[in-house]
């Protein structure tokens, strides 16, 4: 190893010097000491060459992230948070002046001065912040299968449900209407399906019986509208300050399949919303995907090669993705490729599998003379990490051991008394409160079915006796928007089955995005 203070001092200031803004870090540690005039930053301009922070529980991933969301917010960045443990949502207001917050300051030559930050709190549930909520048909059969825990099989299935559904005009919003299009698939007077290829009854089966336990979960409020509309996120404070939306997921901590696969919607829905947008001086929105793991495990191959896509075309609209777990190999290595800003945190290595993760990891890194990373990583303090991020040549610049920044707001959550608050004086939470349940696929099949329209169709039961449809019934009322087109949902479907789609950056790339992850077109009015 170099030890030579001078070449170490030469190449991080050279390596960290930015012509555009910066996003502090903190400063470079050199053989465990801080060097605070040796400051370390990512640089604004290249957040969305995305990124990843790793490391062992308890070693400071959450404050590195709440420390980066304060700086983007006030470069005028909104930023999105995936909060899984509630442990967040002090980000709202000033940190407390601790013997220990003065300490890490002064050691990194700068003055602690707390604030609070412009946040907005989000939730699936909608009991923790402005309700999100997607229409079954915008969430798409594909992810809607990984939701679901679906073979390839039954994915397959799923997805000539969505495709026979829209051919027959008849809208997915909410849960009981893709179980309603599924009963009458799975029961005794099925319509004729020869020109799908035919559907197993008994698979139709399943997927009505796992629908009915998603809802039993209480997932149902999860889907329908009024639908979220992505540009919320993109909201600045009156004072220049990017808007932070926060997704409180403590309260669906227990269905990782569902969140992660929430998560994965919302950056599909950005992809399809936003337009493209050259090289900037600072990205559009920072997105910071918690906990991503859950994403990744068991995810099929055709999701894991259209979440790459989307990692991967993202980029030119300007939304940078941090994804947050605690080993690199958590993330697939064609994800993994692309994230271009790491922020390493300690790696324990205990057991032998330990150290087959810390040899991985290290091998991820740029070379340097400067640490042995094995020893470094497994000896970081808390809030220290290991720093490899682009420079503006698109570089990587020098590795480096870093003491992170005490974040300026508070490390400890709310108070309820304070959350209860900031949702009260939330306009959003107050828009998006109130479900709306207009008329779609369950009202209309009961109304075809020769019940009023506001007869339930009961969940796993069938029509009795019902006769198949001869012609599709009437268009959506005047006002809805257009269902989703049969070539799309076609697309989804082939995609899910392997036959996987070339890519472009033009719009019919988006559209292909929107099919291939299966969340075909717009189904959803705006508000
Ligand atoms: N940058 C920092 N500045 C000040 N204190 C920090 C910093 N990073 C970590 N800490 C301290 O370490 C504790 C643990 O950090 P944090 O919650 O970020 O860990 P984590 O890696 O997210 O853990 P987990 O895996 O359990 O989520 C914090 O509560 C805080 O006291
Ligand atoms: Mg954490």
């Amino acid at each position: 190893m170099a030890t030579d203070q001078a070449a170490f001092e030469k190449t991080i200031r050279e390596g960290y010097h930015f012509a555009g803004a910066p996003v502090p870090l903190g400063g470079a540690l050199l053989g465990g000491a801080c060097l605070p005039d040796l400051k370390i930053a990512a640089a604004l301009a290249l957040m969305n060459r995305h990124g990843l922070v790793a490391g062992a529980t308890g070693t400071g991933k959450t404050k590195t992230l709440q420390g980066m969301a304060e700086k983007l917010s006030v470069a005028g960045v909104p930023v999105f948070l995936a909060d899984l443990k509630g442990d967040l949502s002090g980000l709202r207001a000033p940190g407390e002046v601790t013997p220990r917050v003065t300490e890490r300051a002064q050691s990194l030559g700068v003055t602690y001065t707390p604030a609070g930050f412009p946040v907005e709190f989000l939730s699936l549930t909608g009991k923790k912040g402005a309700a999100v909520r997607a229409t079954v048909a915008d969430f798409g059969p594909l992810l809607l299968a990984k939701a679901l825990d679906l073979n390839d099989t039954q994915a397959s299935v799923l997805a000539l449900v969505f495709k026979f559904a829209d051919d027959q005009h008849l809208p997915l919003l909410d849960l009981p209407d893709l179980r309603a299009v599924v009963s009458w698939l799975a029961g005794d007077d099925p319509p004729d399906l020869s020109e799908y290829g035919g559907l197993a009854k008994s698979t139709a089966g399943v997927l009505a019986r796992k629908l009915t336990e998603l809802e039993s979960q209480g997932a149902g409020a999860f889907f329908g509208e009024p639908a979220f509309d992505v540009h919320d996120l993109l909201r600045t404070a009156p004072d220049g300050r990017g808007l932070i939306s926060i997704l409180e997921l403590s309260d669906v901590q227990d269905r990782p399949r569902l969140f992660s696969t929430f998560l994965m919607w919302l950056l599909a829905e950005l992809y399809e919303e936003l337009p493209e947008r050259g090289d900037a001086d600072k990205p559009l929105l920072v997105f910071f995907f918690d906990e991503a793991h859950f994403l990744f495990d068991d995810a099929s191959k055709a999701l894991t090669e259209q979440i790459t896509q989307v990692v991967r075309l993202i980029r030119s609209k300007g939304i940078g993705i941090f994804f947050v777990t605690q080993t690199p190999k958590d993330v697939p290595a064609p994800v993994l490729e692309q994230l271009g800003n790491r922020v390493q945190h300690a790696l324990r290595a205990y057991t032998p599998n330990d150290a087959k993760a810390l040899k991985a990891t290290v091998s991820t890194f740029p070379t340097t003379p400067f640490y042995d990373l094995e020893e470094t990583l497994t000896t970081l303090a808390i809030g220290e990490a290991v720093v490899s991020v682009l420079a503006e040549s698109g570089a990587p610049a020098p590795v480096v051991a870093t003491r992170m920044l005490p974040p300026a707001s508070r490390m400890a959550p709310l108070t309820d008394a304070e959350f209860a608050a900031a949702i009260d004086a939330s306009p959003l939470a107050a828009k998006l409160g109130q479900a709306v349940d207009r008329e779609s696929a369950r009202e209309m099949l009961a109304a075809r079915m020769g019940h009023g329209p506001a007869a339930a169709v009961p969940g796993g039961s069938m029509f009795p006796g019902a006769p198949a449809p001869t012609e599709p019934p009437a268009r959506p009322r005047a006002g809805k928007p257009e269902p989703t087109t049969g070539a799309q949902v076609a697309m989804a479907a082939g995609a899910m089955l392997g036959g996987l789609l070339k890519f472009a950056t033009s719009r019919s790339g988006q559209t292909l995005i929107r099919g291939v992850l299966g969340t075909p077109t717009r189904t959803r009015r705006r508000y």
